[in-house]
């Protein structure tokens, strides 16, 4: 008999025929996700969950469903997932890095210099109807090449991120991670390790790229926005539980910072309705991983954790390998 599966999310057609040669899959169809209450009773019985950032795997999960071996999701962020729960009951966890890093740095650097350049504002403006004529000032946003790029977690993402600011505009980098990347490696991306307060201080586009925990929960709220430049934009594609959006909505409209480029929101998919009136920030719908090939890639690559965790192999991108050898 074939282990039993949840697919919590519709998924190519390619990836369920590869997890139906060696399942037994039941699969969401819908759009939504599943409620809690509906997954724990999808994922009953089950021995694997293949699940997106949009299924929260908690410790009160885990006990509902004692058959679970392999908790596998399609995204490299994995917060939405107690993996401490996870290793302490046996159950491997894995996720997708790596494949997704080079489209999320592409979609990162395009909000920064749609958010710098203002290019929403533009077309809102020219689709209303509101576009009367040139004018020296008119939509002038700041400038990309040449300026200051301050990043907040300098992980595959940040780096690449990085690389595109330094080698393609000319920009002088400085960073802020939990830990500092080794001398040669902030020699090859020409990249500067500064403390918070000063990456803060000096940046002219701050972009945040940090794993989201409770250690970094609102890390960007009122007093660390008070020590940003009135010039500077802030963009988020990390989790939007980063930074505290009643503040950076407040800092937006008083314009004590120029712009800011959001990809990801705290309630996702709802949106503070403050952001939501504000012409200086660029909104987006949590899409920066979202080019086909990326999305197959990742979706491939959760399949193959899965099968693999499933089949006594270890799994390629593994979250919590202690959990192989126990
Ligand atoms: C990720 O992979 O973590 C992206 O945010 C998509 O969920």
């Amino acid at each position: 008999m074939k282990p039993k599966i949840l697919v919590a999310r519709r998924a190519p057609a390619e990836v369920l025929d590869k997890l139906a040669a060696h399942f037994d899959v039941d699969a969401v169809q819908g759009e939504e996700p599943l409620s809690p209450e509906a997954l724990r009773e999808r994922l009953a019985g089950k021995a694997g969950a293949y699940i997106t950032g949009t299924e929260r795997i908690t410790a009160e999960l885990l006990d509902a469903c004692p058959d679970l071996r392999a908790v596998c999701t399609m995204s490299v962020g994995y917060n939405h997932i107690d993996v401490a729960a996870c290793t302490a009951r046996g159950v491997l966890v894995t996720n997708t890095p790596d494949v997704l890093t080079e489209s999320t740095a592409d979609f990162g650097f395009a909000l920064l210099m749609a958010t710098a350049r203002r290019m929403s504002e533009g077309e809102r403006l020219l689709r209303e109807g509101r576009w009367k004529s040139w004018g020296w000032d008119f939509l002038a946003g700041s400038e990309v090449h040449g300026s200051t790029l301050a990043i907040l977690g300098m992980g595959r993402i940040g780096q690449a991120i990085a690389r595109r600011g330094r080698f393609g505009f000319g920009m002088n980098v400085i960073y802020h991670n939990r830990s500092r990347l080794a001398a040669d490696a902030e020699a090859e991306l020409g990249a500067r390790y500064v403390a918070k307060d000063e990456l803060l201080r000096q940046a002219d586009h701050l972009v945040l790229v940090l794993p989201y925990s409770a250690e970094s929960h609102h890390c960007i709220a009122a007093a660390e926005i008070a020590l940003m430049k009135p010039t500077a934009t802030l963009i988020n594609v990390a989790r939007g539980g980063i930074v505290d959006e009643d503040a950076l909505a407040a800092a937006l409209r008083e314009r004590r910072i120029a712009a800011a480029g959001l990809d990801v929101f705290e309630g996702e998919p709802r949106v503070n309705p403050a952001l939501l009136t504000l012409p200086n920030v660029v909104l987006t719908p949590h899409i920066a991983s979202a080019t086909l090939p990326t999305r197959i890639a990742m979706a491939q690559l959760a399949a193959d954790n899965l099968v693999a965790a499933l089949t006594s192999r270890p799994p390629p991108t593994p979250l919590n390998p202690q959990v192989l050898s126990a």
